[in-house]
């Protein structure tokens, strides 16, 4: 089984996550630096997406043009922090369809606890694009993929912006046909499931609820 991981290291993407990781950085500035590095990760993720030949007329003459093939992609956010990473994805695919998993995490035993779940109606033949900022200890991202295969879509992919080392074996572990885009893997998880270096709570840093 493949186990893709793919290591976004262009250098805007890291450039803009070094600030993110500044503690001084303002939630102003997180949420705009969020947008536009899920912007450069969608380009990323989005990179052999099937395309079909379309006749059109250009002012000048007629052409095979490519466009994109199939079914809209659907965007899968995992709530709220997922919901940073969705902004910035649709602006790149702005038909794309959109579904939120609401998970929380135990803090005792750091395991999901699903309170939403809801997707676009047909889900088959569909590719799916997994959003949530940090892979941890990985469990959110197995629960919400378990959830998600279970409506049968073509692919379905995980874009994160930081990921432990922990948290990537865990999601392959379960889901080694999951291909996983992240600028970076960072050194390891805290006793609290707290991605170091890092950048602290993602969700508190986009929504300045600390
Ligand atoms: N969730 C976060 O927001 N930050 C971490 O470091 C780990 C999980």
């Amino acid at each position: 089984m493949p186990r893709e991981v793919h290591v976004v290291d262009h250098p805007l993407v890291q450039h803009k996550l070094s600030i993110m990781r500044r503690k001084e950085t303002s939630t102003g500035s997180f949420r705009r630096l969020l947008r536009e590095i899920s912007m450069l990760l969608g380009y990323e993720v989005t990179r052999d997406m099937p395309v079909s030949l379309e006749r059109i007329e250009t002012p000048l003459m007629p052409m095979d043009a490519p466009v994109l093939d199939g079914k809209k992609v659907v965007i899968v956010s995992i709530m709220r922090a997922g919901d940073g990473i969705r902004d910035g994805m649709l602006e790149i695919l702005p038909s794309a369809r959109v579904g939120h998993i609401g998970l929380f995490r135990d803090p005792e035993t750091l395991q999901p606890v699903e309170y939403f779940f809801k997707m676009p109606s047909d889900m088959e033949d569909r590719d799916v694009i997994v959003c949530d900022p940090m892979l941890a200890t990985g469990n959110s991202a197995v629960a919400a993929i378990e959830r998600i295969k279970k409506l049968g879509p073509r692919s379905i992919k995980f874009v994160c912006l930081l990921a432990a080392p922990e948290g990537v074996a865990t999601l392959h572990d379960a889901h080694p046909d999951v291909a996983l885009y992240t600028p970076a893997i960072d050194e390891r998880l805290n006793d609290h499931g707290y991605i170091l270096p890092g950048l602290g709570d993602a969700g508190d840093r986009l929504f300045g609820t600390k």
